[in-house]
């Protein structure tokens, strides 16, 4: 009898510890596993057309769940629009005239809502987007865990605090990065993220004229004579982030920094003289070794702060709130 009666505690037990796993708001790779096994496919062929037709969408989609998730988390808060009685976050410093790939996630959207209605949240299609483009890139590939859900609100004050600028140096850099609970190794690895894309001369014209920690004939020959020294002039003509293979998710990025090639101040602030110079110089000789930790940096950074439960809500539109 006692040994029934303790038989059923355990049981209780582990039946009480499954409710609070379930109900802990995890995420899970298998989420949408039987409420929309579409999913994969409908992102992973809007996302490969997209790219065919321009490659720089696949570094801006990935860039899209960078300010998404260090704003209040990983909530799809960066895709609301602004409206008379509503401010988003598009028109905050580090995203106004920089970020794109917006309506590539409206037609994801909309083939979604098609195939499974109200179940499948923005958040979670900015995440697999995001994975899909470096795959196609020619990136690493991970599982991405699922199941955010998106918000109702957007904090354009959050988005001019906790993205970094590229005026960054490296401490702020890293304390950014803490504040959301990245490490020093995170931050080096996910900046890897800057092997593909573009830059507006606004955000590197300091770097090339003013920074001493930049190749000489690089900045005079490939970057100023296309990014005029005076404020305002040129200020959107675009630079490759990384000059060797700009639409190629590979290791260029740290070998343009071991040799004082990168585009942006906070970029080489990575390579400077400082604690974070072994882990390029390891990323420089190994894609390897950057991949593996890029994806692991990528799977933590879609862990910050998701909304789950009945916290936030299934968007019909990604651009608004239901
Ligand atoms: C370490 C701190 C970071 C800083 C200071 C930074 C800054 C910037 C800046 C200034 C640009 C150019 C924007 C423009 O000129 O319009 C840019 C582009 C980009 N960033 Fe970052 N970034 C950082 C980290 C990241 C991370 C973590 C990711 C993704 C995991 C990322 C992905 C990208 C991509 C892919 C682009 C190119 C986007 C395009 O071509 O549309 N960045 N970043």
């Amino acid at each position: 009898m006692a040994e029934h009666d303790s038989i059923s505690k355990v049981i209780t037990i582990l039946f009480l510890l499954f409710l609070l796993e379930s109900s802990s708001g995890q995420l899970d790779p298998n989420y949408y596993y039987s409420s929309c096994p579409q999913i994969s496919d409908i992102v992973k062929t809007t996302v490969e057309s997209a790219i065919a037709n321009d490659a720089r969408l696949g570094a801006s989609l990935l860039r899209l769940f960078f300010h998404d998730c260090f704003v209040n988390g990983c909530d799809g808060s960066i895709l609301l629009d602004d409206t008379p009685t509503f401010t988003g976050e598009k028109t905050a410093k580090p995203n106004n005239n920089s970020v794109r790939g917006f309506e590539v996630v409206d037609q994801i959207k909309s083939a979604v809502e098609k195939a499974c209605p109200g179940v499948v949240s923005c958040a979670d299609i900015l995440a697999i987007a995001s994975r899909d483009s470096v795959v196609i890139l020619k990136g690493p590939t991970w599982d991405v865990k699922l199941g955010r859900r998106d918000s109702k609100t957007a904090s354009l004050q959050n988005a001019n605090n906790d993205i970094p600028p590229p005026t960054s140096s490296l401490s702020n850099l890293t304390s950014k990065y803490a504040a959301k609970g990245l490490s020093a190794k995170d931050m080096v690895a996910l900046s890897g993220a800057h092997t593909i894309g573009q830059a507006r001369c606004t955000n590197f014209r300091d770097h090339i004229y003013n920074d001493t920690n930049i190749e000489a004939s690089f900045a005079r020959s490939s970057l100023q004579p296309i990014c005029p020294k005076l404020t305002g002039s040129g200020d959107n003509i675009l630079a490759p982030l990384d000059t060797h293979t700009p639409t190629t998710f590979d290791n260029y990025y740290f070998k343009n920094l071991v040799s004082k090639r990168g585009l942006l101040h906070s970029d080489q602030e990575l390579f400077n003289g400082g604690s974070t110079d072994s882990q390029v110089k390891s990323y420089s000789s190994s894609s390897t070794a950057f991949f593996a930790d890029f994806v692991s940096a990528m799977i933590k950074m879609g862990d910050i702060s998701p909304l789950t439960g009945s916290n936030g809500e299934i968007r019909k539109n990604c651009r608004k709130i239901n």
